[in-house]
């Protein structure tokens, strides 16, 4: 596969080509799963849950994110990868920056930040100064102790108009993709259409521009439970490559996500 770039990912939003992501935090896995077809490789946070066994992601710093950035990238010079701003690393635009640096010099191409309008002073300072942002909305685990627990966000019609806005708030500060987590796929679909930068959806339905999950959910093996909106690919096809590459078909394909993985 050839190098992807954000051109390249917003050509495929304009095409109606499903773009897909995986989370991966080293560089065998990274090199594997762009080996078989996946378009963008995210350095989650999601890393205190999978890999350091925590009940939450609140406990990963910049640094954790570094070294794992690191090591993916060693994986291939050819990859998208986009890093996560940990937990309070992104409080004002000059905390966000000198933090976000740290992650583009250990070998991101973008980084992450979870909310709305609040980001939109330190989404201009990142962009301005050359470092992509996506955004986050829906359930963004970090303020998971805010919600009262992992759960759906976006269901009441206020909730909904409220991310509708903050969406646009993202697009409007210069962030060049976002990604919506657990929210009704009407609303997914909402605000796909009304921006015009790539939406990538977990548990958001199969309307969004692209599609991301944890490695450890595609292939079965996260310690906790398999959420809802995953499906173990690797029980199927019996082999790490073949379920990569059925992961990639069936999100391009729309077979991924079906009704059955979707909140309404
Ligand atoms: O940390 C992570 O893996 C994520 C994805 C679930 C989007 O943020
Ligand atoms: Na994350």
């Amino acid at each position: 596969m050839s190098k992807i770039t954000v051109s390249t990912l917003n050509k495929m939003k304009a095409e109606q080509q499903k773009i897909t992501a995986l989370t991966a935090y080293d560089a065998s896995f990274a090199k594997l799963f762009h080996d078989n077809g996946v378009d963008v490789i995210l350095v989650g946070d999601s890393l205190g849950m999978v890999l350091q066994g925590g009940d939450d992601t609140l406990g990963v710093t910049n640094q954790d994110i570094a070294y794992h950035t690191r090591s993916v990238r060693a994986g291939s010079r050819d990859l998208f990868v986009i890093a996560d701003m940990p937990f309070m690393t992104y409080s004002n635009p000059e905390q966000s920056c000198k933090n976000a640096a740290e992650l583009m010099r250990a070998g991101a191409n973008m980084v992450k930040l979870e909310g709305g309008e609040w980001l939109y002073d330190s989404i201009v300072a990142l962009t301005q100064q050359g470092i992509p942002v996506c955004g986050h909305l829906g359930l963004t685990p970090q303020s998971v102790h805010v919600f009262g627990g992992f759960k759906i966000q976006g269901r009441s019609d206020e909730q909904a108009q409220k991310m509708i806005h903050d969406a646009k708030a993202l697009e409007a500060a210069g962030a060049q993709m976002v990604v919506l987590e657990c929210i009704p796929s009407e609303l997914a679909k909402l605000i796909t259409d009304a921006l015009s930068i790539p939406t990538i959806g977990i548990g958001a339905g199969k309307l969004t521009d692209g599609q991301i999950l944890v490695m450890h959910d595609l292939v079965g093996i996260s310690a906790g439970y398999i959420p809802k909106f995953s499906k173990n690919f690797l029980l199927e096809t019996g082999n790490m490559p073949d379920a990569v590459k059925k992961y990639c078909a069936d999100v391009k394909n729309g077979a991924f996500p079906s009704t059955e993985h979707e909140f309404k």
